[in-house]
């Protein structure tokens, strides 16, 4: 299979959001035809289906329940221009028309990560798709992974913020989110200047960097069609193992949390912590057993 990801840059992976340009535009798994057969076929915890009317505000974990779509899964896929209907799909590698895409994206990220001085190792690597109607929403979220999302078909608007922006996202709800601690931070309107809107084609990619807020909304003129692969890098996984020792000291410190200090990319303060929490579980770790 030729290059999926061309143009990636090294020096803004986790760091600034930016597009760049895939090479799987047309790719057959991706054609309304195939995905109104495969979906419906994948295990029903996989898809998650909603109207379409969601806001920023809107939870994103809840939407197919709070939101029940008005017509069954099939018939959404078949009428998705006359109907407001949001479909996600989990990981739809679990078929095989999607197998080859997703090995070959998990190649490119290992080999990106070695352009940027990592080890190449990325983990939990999932597809994500999304199906919608024009004008669909996706809600206002941060995600606890590394995103790059390809547009196949229809446009969007991706407004994503600055990662570990205070203001967008207070650290707390970083820690929260990220140690699955509580669900994903509120939408503040009032925060809404300090994201940079995006709107991307078939062809396009964007790079969301790893805890970056972000919300969608598609295109008046057409279905929108998008796959995202999301992914663990060894830094993401050393943030995370800081984020969850940080969650765990405000617990224990209280009211003088304050002085536990914030988790950021490149601050020896939280390579430090991160070593600390993996000790500390690696201990705690034959005592469950
Ligand atoms: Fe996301």
């Amino acid at each position: 299979m030729a290059t999926v990801l061309e143009g990636l840059r090294p020096d803004f992976l986790d760091r600034k959001a930016y597009t760049l340009r895939h090479g799987v535009l047309g790719h057959p798994a991706l054609e309304l035809a195939s995905l109104a057969k495969v979906i419906p076929a994948l295990p029903k915890d996989s898809v998650f289906h909603s109207n379409g009317k969601l806001s920023f505000s809107d939870n994103l974990d809840s939407a197919h329940l709070d939101h029940r779509p008005g017509q069954a899964l099939e018939e959404a896929i078949e009428r998705l221009r006359e109907v407001d209907a949001y479909i996600m799909v989990r990981s739809p590698e679990q078929h095989e028309s999607f197998r080859e895409l997703h090995a070959q994206l998990v190649s490119e990220m290992n080999e990106h990560l070695r352009s940027v001085g990592q080890q190449p190792t990325v983990s939990d690597a999932k597809l994500y798709l999304f199906i919608a109607s024009p004008n669909a929403v996706t809600p206002f979220h941060i995600d606890r992974y590394s995103t790059f999302l390809l547009q196949f078909r229809g446009t969007k608007q991706v407004t994503v913020f600055p990662p570990w922006d205070s203001q967008v996202v207070s650290d707390e709800d970083t820690e929260r989110y990220v140690t699955c601690d509580t669900g994903r931070p509120a939408w503040k309107p009032e925060i809404a200047s300090r994201g940079t809107c995006f709107t991307f084609s078939p062809g396009e990619v964007l790079h969301i960097p790893f805890v970056s807020g972000h919300h969608v909304k598609n295109g008046s003129d057409d279905v929108s069609v998008s796959m995202s692969v999301i992914f663990r890098t060894p830094e993401t996984r050393s943030l995370t193992s800081a984020l969850n020792l940080n969650r765990r000291l405000r617990r224990v410190l209280g009211p003088l949390s304050g002085s536990v200090g914030s988790v950021r990319p490149d601050h020896g303060l939280s390579a430090l912590k991160a070593k600390a929490w993996e000790t500390l579980r690696g201990a705690a770790r034959p005592l469950k057993g």
